[in-house]
């Protein structure tokens, strides 16, 4: 029997409250009662327990003592890494490997599924210009472009199913839809945005983990345009499932179902439920409002049955397609050999390596050479295991984590001495311990100074007003610079951070972000050459605050010479798609194929790129565009394409791009996706300000 004749059948056999279970997932166990609920199918999804045992237990409880026996689906957030914990998913999108972002999504999905979880809600894929939402360290930074290309390597991994030869694992992107552009950063907050901005910014990634395969989607928190996305049927119905073809499991976010009391759009949790099931919302996490309310909704003819079939239907085919009827448990045995396994470990510090980005290095003061006989490593994060694993680093373990104090002791000659400070904490020092680090430094030939956040200083509710470093941190810097000792100031942190000062006065600066289990040995790999720094920004990093929203793909505005501030610079501190190496790449000969194309048409674009320093190194080429004129008036500059490529010393590739419509076209204001002829700028460049640059037209 296929899948769909499966889920008719079971359908058929199964009472209302049945029905309703399978639609309600709690987010906390209480053993008294929901133990009881299980027995009753009145549960069919659960959240936040960990362990194969005790997810046998409870599955033993629905598929051996409920009436129907039909397994419960396992959730977990399992964001970058679910034992063997990666760098945050904003360092990964530095990679621009969406092969190797791939490779990490499957393994946290395989370590995961060892230990009972079928389900990982993942990845985020919201789009976000505003860095004092914390959330940003979650998701892949401001571009829909690359933001698309890294919620489909991430949809893929996890859903690669590879292990085992049996599937095992779905993704949930997340949040639809808006959330990134909160208002003020602040989470939870309001959006409103145009329709079309929030179809050609907002939505791309969300079509791209679709086309990947997604087998569902988490609803966001936010109102979007005065409905809140946990009842809005324009977005979950209409654009969703009719447009897009979505036949997936739509699920609410932890109690959003609920929550659409307290953002004045239900007047009752009852009402709630009635909006929430009838814009599409198929599974209720933790409110526990469909388990309250659909029942009665049904009975009283308010909420047609068949609409309660259609979300049955999508969960029951969802559990089937992970074959949980056929394989509900899990050996636990797994666990011990699957977490931390060793090629995890590895690839987790090669993610790391390359989710590093080299923001400054005057002078070459890096690498630095194993000739240094005294090296000083200072600052509150440089021993901090909890920081380096980040936000939502699921059963992540702090003494899992390689410290970048650990990191350098293992990467340096054993006559190198390595003198540590900490020289305050992350939040309040003393006079004292500055004194002393800053004693430390000036014995040394170089200080190594690791500033930054904590894991808890960004993620979910975890917003800033400044981006600065906080103020002792700010302190111990400029202490330790005015010893004199050339400063390498190593950045710990999961969002940008105004680091204008640092950028003005201190030689080298390489942002580390938080880089999970193997964050001192990559941290150590860069500093030392060991490996040559490839990372580039997926986010623009503003000069302060103050410059919010601040990306590259700003329009033109009409009067484009007359952006300024008068109290600071109004250009970004660093652009997106910015990051150095140890070598130097050249740019020439950019040669398109055609001077004109028909607007179905497509063209080749082609580019040199010389590596003319000494060491290998990779580099990523990145390709954007400018429509010049059209009926809605177009950004400056849009990402298109990219290559990651490996060059020698000495040695020259041609990178070659292909353009089609896909790229050329945009949303118009009758949402309908057009390619306007005229003329378009083409560049082919190191990060969105640099490059060459070409020009060619549509035709009518
Ligand atoms: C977050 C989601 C997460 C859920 C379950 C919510 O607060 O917004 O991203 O998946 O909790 O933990």
């Amino acid at each position: 029997m296929n899948i769909k004749n499966k889920v008719k059948a079971l359908l058929a056999r199964m009472t209302l409250p049945e029905k309703v279970g399978q639609m309600t997932q709690l987010g906390t166990f209480n053993p008294t009662d929901d133990l009881s609920l299980i027995r009753e199918g009145r549960v069919g999804s659960l959240l936040g327990v960990k362990g194969a045992e005790t997810v046998n237990e409870l599955q033993r409880i629905a598929v051996e003592q409920s009436r129907l026996g039909i397994p419960l689906l396992i959730a977990a957030d399992v964001i970058h890494g679910y034992r063997s914990i990666f760098p945050i998913p904003l360092a990964e999108a530095c990679s621009w490997n969406p092969a190797l972002v791939e490779e990490t999504a499957a393994i946290a999905a395989r370590e995961a599924s060892a230990e009972g979880i079928q389900w990982v809600l993942s990845p985020m894929v919201d789009i976000t210009r505003d860095p004092r939402w914390g959330r940003i360290a979650e998701g892949a930074g401001e571009d829909p472009y690359l933001g698309s290309e890294m919620a489909r390597a991430r949809v893929k991994g996890i859903q690669r199913n590879d292990w085992n030869n049996r599937p095992y694992m779905m993704a949930c992107p997340k949040h639809f839809a808006g959330y990134g552009f909160i208002e003020a950063g602040r989470d939870y907050n309001t959006v409103d945005m145009s329709i079309r901005r929030l179809r050609e910014i907002c939505f791309p990634p969300f079509q791209a983990a679709i086309e990947a395969g997604a087998g569902t989607i988490m609803v966001a928190f936010n109102e979007l345009n005065g409905v809140p996305c946990a009842g809005n049927g324009w977005l979950l119905k209409e654009v969703l499932q009719q447009q897009w073809g979505f036949e997936g499991v739509v699920v609410s976010d932890w109690d959003s179902i609920g929550e659409l009391v307290e953002h004045g759009y239900a007047r009752s949790r009852e009402e709630a439920a009635r909006l929430a099931i009838e814009s599409g919302v198929h599974m209720d996490m933790q409110s526990l409002v469909y388990h309250e309310h659909l029942l009665d909704l049904v009975r009283q003819g308010i909420v047609s049955e068949l609409v309660i079939d259609d979300a049955v239907s999508r969960i029951l085919s969802m559990k089937f397609q992970l074959g949980l009827f056929d394989r509900p448990y899990t050996d636990p045995a797994l666990a011990s050999t699957i977490l931390l396994a060793p090629d995890h470990v590895q690839t987790a510090r090669h993610m790391a390596c390359e989710s590093i980005v080299l923001l400054k290095n005057e002078g070459n003061v890096l690498p630095l050479k194993q000739t240094i006989r005294k090296l000083a490593v200072i600052g509150p994060l440089a021993n901090d295991g909890d920081a380096l694993l980040g936000c939502w680093s699921g059963q992540g373990r702090s003494s899992d984590v390689v410290t970048i104090v650990d990191g350098i002791h293992t990467a340096v000659n054993a006559g190198m001495e390595i003198l540590y400070a900490k020289g305050c904490g992350t939040a309040e020092g003393t006079e004292n311990e500055k004194t002393e680090a800053a004693a430390i430094a000036s014995l040394c030939e170089v200080a190594i100074v690791v500033l930054g956040e904590t894991a808890n200083m960004s993620g979910e509710n975890n917003n800033r007003t400044s981006l600065d470093l906080p103020s002792c941190q700010m302190s111990l810097l400029k202490a330790i610079h005015d010893t004199g000792t050339p400063v390498v100031l190593v950045l710990v942190n999961g969002r940008p951070l105004s680091v204008e000062w640092a950028q003005l006065h201190v030689p080298a600066i390489v942002e580390t972000w938080q880089l999970g289990i193997q964050a001192g040995m990559a941290t150590a790999d860069v500093l030392f050459g060991h490996y040559n720094p490839s990372g580039k920004l997926p986010v623009t990093f503003p000069r302060n605050a103050g410059q919010i929203p601040i990306y590259y793909s700003a329009k033109k505005t009409g009067r484009p010479q007359m952006k300024h501030y008068v109290d600071a610079n109004v250009e970004p501190l660093y652009p997106f798609g910015y990051g150095l190496s140890y070598t130097t790449f050249e740019y020439s000969n950019l040669v398109l194929s055609k001077p004109s194309i028909s607007p179905q048409g497509s063209l080749k674009v082609q580019a040199c790129i010389f590596n003319a320093g000494s060491m290998d190194g990779e580099e990523i080429v990145q390709l954007y565009i400018c429509d010049e004129f059209a009926s809605i008036t177009r950004p400056v500059k849009e990402l298109k394409g990219f290559w990651k490529i490996m060059l020698r010393a000495g040695e020259t590739q041609t990178v070659e791009f292909e353009l089609t419509a896909e790229h050329l076209g945009f949303v118009n204001n009758e949402q309908q996706f057009v390619v306007e002829p005229g003329s378009f700028r083409v560049w082919v460049g190191p990060n969105s300000t640099d490059g060459l640059e070409g020009k060619f037209e549509v035709d009518s």
